[in-house]
């Protein structure tokens, strides 16, 4: 089939795109490569040995996004490109909305005028909030405490839409705390100097000894007392999308929204101990304050996904950061 695929440079969108172009689909990628590096083009192709039509350029571009729809003409879309930093939507509020909000509500019209009306929609357990009832499940309440989680809360709401008004077939995947990179160690999430979260940063502090790795508190109601999360390796997460594609391809005109969770959640000490056991090196951290807006819980209860899907997550916390490790080390190597 042919996918067409918004943010398909980025961390899960490459990840995705792999497997969409090794399952024997045709890709057609956008991105603005305002979060990833046209050197991801290669990489993608040096995997699968495939080739695919790359466009630079933004989900906002009324012209280029008509001109990709009309041309490519896909069965379905998958739509990745956002904006993602918690931290950064709250400091850039308008850039946020515009980016995420206004670029898919353009993204969506196009679709719309073009006769395409499949799409698979990147969300995330941030749409939650602090919601106490763990695990969570798709009927939790919506309580974002971020412009982030707004805005994928906006969105869902813009497809729901689609689909009541225009019977789009629609498959909404909120994604819990993503980890690991592909075995090829030539993808992975783009690390910044002030990478927010936990992975990148036991990395960078297990490489570089004065480098100390801050925990964000150890008075959570939690068993060591540290944040707990329900991380999902990304190869998880990719054959989630090969398998909502098939969802989306045989329902007629239905919206799903479903977790993609492995159901289990491991706390910030355990994950410095695995890393710890996997790099045979000791970690330096300290415990510090809270970090404003997390939760003390995120748990996914993935069992709606499982079902309609067919799918379960099958990769160890020993697997995200062993290969998150690895890929650590093959970029520290390349840098020297
Ligand atoms: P990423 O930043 O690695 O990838 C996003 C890609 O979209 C980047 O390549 C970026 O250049 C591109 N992009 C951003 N704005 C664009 C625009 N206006 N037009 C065209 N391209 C644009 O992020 P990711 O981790 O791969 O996340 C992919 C999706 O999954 C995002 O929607 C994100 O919100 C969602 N998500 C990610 C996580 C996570 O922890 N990584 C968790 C939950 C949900
Ligand atoms: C995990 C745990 C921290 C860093 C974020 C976004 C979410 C989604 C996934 C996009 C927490 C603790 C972290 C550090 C620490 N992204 N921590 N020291 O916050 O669950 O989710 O990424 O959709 O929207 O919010 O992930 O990795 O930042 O934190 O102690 O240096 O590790 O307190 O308990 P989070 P994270």
């Amino acid at each position: 089939m042919k996918i067409f695929v918004t943010g398909g440079l980025g961390y899960i969108g490459s990840h995705t795109s792999v497997a969409l172009l090794n399952s024997g689909h045709d890709v057609v990628i956008l991105d603005n490569l305002s979060n990833s590096d046209k050197s991801t083009i290669e990489k993608i192709k040096q995997i699968t040995n495939k080739s695919f039509s790359f466009y630079e350029g933004d989900i906002g571009d009324r012209k280029l996004v008509g001109k990709i729809l009309h041309t490519f003409n896909p069965d379905h879309v998958i739509h990745f490109a956002s904006l993602k930093s918690v931290a950064d939507s709250i400091s850039m509020k308008k850039k946020y909305y515009d980016n995420n909000v206004l670029g898919s509500k353009n993204l969506f019209n196009e679709m719309e005028k073009n006769n395409v009306n499949s799409i698979i929609f990147s969300s995330s357990a941030t749409v939650y909030g602090n919601t106490t009832q763990v695990p969570i499940n798709e009927l939790s309440p919506l309580a974002p405490i971020n412009p982030y989680g707004e805005n994928k809360v906006s969105i869902e709401k813009l497809l729901i839409e689609k689909h009541n008004k225009k019977n789009w077939n629609i498959c909404i995947l909120r994604y819990f705390n993503p980890a690991g990179t592909h075995s090829s160690n030539l993808l992975g999430e783009k690390i910044t100097k002030n990478s927010a979260n936990l992975m990148p940063n036991i990395c960078k502090s297990l490489l570089s000894k004065n480098l100390k790795l801050l925990v964000y508190g150890n008075d959570y109601d939690t068993p060591d007392g540290t944040g707990i999360r329900d991380y999902i390796h990304i190869n998880d997460l990719v054959v989630g999308h090969l398998q909502a594609i098939k969802y989306v391809a045989s329902n007629n005109s239905k919206i799903n929204i479903l977790n993609l969770g492995t159901g289990v959640g491991y706390s910030v000490l355990e994950m410095i101990n695995t890393f710890e056991s996997i790099s045979n090196k000791k970690l330096n951290y300290s415990i510090v304050d809270k970090r404003v807006g997390d939760v003390a819980i995120s748990i996914a209860d993935p069992a709606l996904a499982n079902e309609a899907l067919n799918w379960n997550a099958k990769f160890s916390l020993e697997d995200m950061c062993r290969d998150t490790w690895n890929k650590f080390l093959y970029e520290h190597e390349l840098r020297k």
